[in-house]
């Protein structure tokens, strides 16, 4: 598979939170899986790399959902009259549980893994759910699929029910060890494994100090979930009495930044500032899930005060609380979200704009995954071309108005080309 080659067409990236750099009939140009910039006119010394012309078609980088349940795309939508801890038990939970049958696992996760690889993502944080087979199967399909993810075997040995649950801190640990040797056995180039606690309620102290052990010595990053939902935080307090808040209670057990190790916290709704410290402190990842937390009732997280804090973030589709595996809709969800919050709740949380949700659907995700979400010099090249001609004739908008309409409006059929580290997938 040929690396390196030119992209013409109508160049849009953000360079910063604030600054979106776009270049009509501009030029991108892909060494082995690198982009070695953005051009208005081609350098010579790349004149004889080979030219994929895409003239006024829109080309952006690729997009990151840092959080979302491979085990739950099947039933997404279903039971959204529910908050978090009943729409747990009474769906995701049995669910779930259905994976330990490895031929369900494969029909269901085949088609997640062909979902997910005509969205516009190239990069995903992906929780599996508590059955060895069924998460190697899908880390299989994700190495198949050539998108780049972190999966994670989702450990939980208390509060999952009788068909859910590990049976002793032991047995999860063992079972997690064993899991991280076969993923070392098979040699992955773009399937990587994150250890998982699914949330404080699913984890007994004995199997986070383990995991966080296991997480040192094999240096894995971590995602799990955080402060999401109201009863759930107070759930929390009852089984932690020894801890400040939910955060900290992550970070008794070093479950956050530690060792440089990154840390993926999903959701942050009702984060106390004192929480928000520590996040900011250990250079957590907050995976904005705006979709998902309406649906479940949970709420509205603070996103200008985190962005205004400097705390680093991305966003998630949350699939299945979250009903679309589309970063596009997560744009839209918060920016509406943001301005319900600045009406409702703080006239001082300034709504995001378009620019800024699409920053955080690139470069602010992206660093998770290292120099990622940019088309600036010494990026990996992951890059989506979007052809914007059924809703935007591209005479009468400049580029980023055409982007606000693609981030609103396009759909996964309107993607002509995506690109992963320079490796075309379709
Ligand atoms: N908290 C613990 N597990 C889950 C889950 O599967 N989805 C969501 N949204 N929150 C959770
Ligand atoms: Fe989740």
């Amino acid at each position: 598979m040929k690396k390196s080659f030119v992209i013409k067409g109508d160049i849009c990236y953000c360079q910063s939170l604030e600054n979106l750099l776009t270049i009509k009939d501009g030029f991108l140009v892909c060494q082995d899986g690198i982009s070695q910039g953005a051009f208005a006119n081609l350098p010579d010394q790349y004149s004889d790399f080979e030219l994929l012309d895409f003239s006024n078609m829109l080309i952006i980088p690729g997009l990151v959902d840092l959080h979302l349940h491979g085990p739950q795309n099947h039933y997404k939508g279903l039971g959204m009259d529910l908050e978090l801890l009943d729409w747990l038990n009474t769906y995701t939970f049995p669910e779930e549980a259905k994976f330990k049958d490895l031929d369900f696992a494969m029909d269901k996760y085949r088609l997640f893994v062909e979902e997910i690889k005509r969205s516009p993502s190239t990069r995903l944080s992906i929780f599996a759910s508590l059955h060895l087979p069924a998460t190697i199967l899908l880390m299989d399909l994700m190495e198949e699929s050539g998108l780049i993810s972190y999966v994670g075997r989702v450990n939980m040995d208390r509060n999952g029910g009788a068909d859910l649950e590990e049976d002793s801190a032991e047995d999860s640990v063992n079972t997690t060890l064993a899991w991280l040797e076969a993923v070392k056995a098979k040699g992955y180039e773009r399937t990587f494994p994150i250890i998982t606690p699914r949330f404080i309620p699913s984890c007994s102290d004995q199997l986070m100090d383990s995991l966080s052990k296991i997480r040192s010595s094999y240096k894995l990053p971590v995602q799990s979930h955080l402060s999401e939902n109201q009863g759930e935080i107070l759930w929390v307090q009852d089984l932690c009495p020894g801890s400040k808040s939910y955060a900290d209670a992550y970070d008794q057990f070093k479950m956050l930044g530690f060792q440089g190790l990154k840390t993926i916290m999903a959701h942050c709704v009702w984060t106390s500032p004192e929480e928000e410290e520590l996040l900011k402190d250990k250079d957590v990842f907050v995976a904005h899930c705006p979709d998902s937390n309406t649906n479940l009732s949970s709420g509205i997280a603070p996103i200008r005060r985190f962005l205004d804090n400097g705390l680093k973030l991305g966003l998630g589709t949350d699939v299945g609380a979250g009903s679309s595996l589309s970063i596009f809709k997560a744009m839209v969800d918060a920016i509406q979200v943001s301005k319900m919050y600045w009406r409702l709740v703080d006239q001082n949380a300034k709504a995001l704009s378009a620019k800024e949700a699409f920053y955080l659907g690139t470069l602010g995700g992206g660093e998770f995954f290292g120099k990622l979400g940019s088309f600036a010099e010494g990026y990996e090249f992951d890059c989506l071309v979007v052809d914007d001609s059924r809703f935007s004739p591209w005479s009468e908008w400049n580029i980023e108005e055409r982007l606000e309409r693609v981030i609103y409006l396009a759909q996964d059929s309107d993607l002509v080309s995506k690109f992963v580290r320079g490796r075309k997938i379709f």
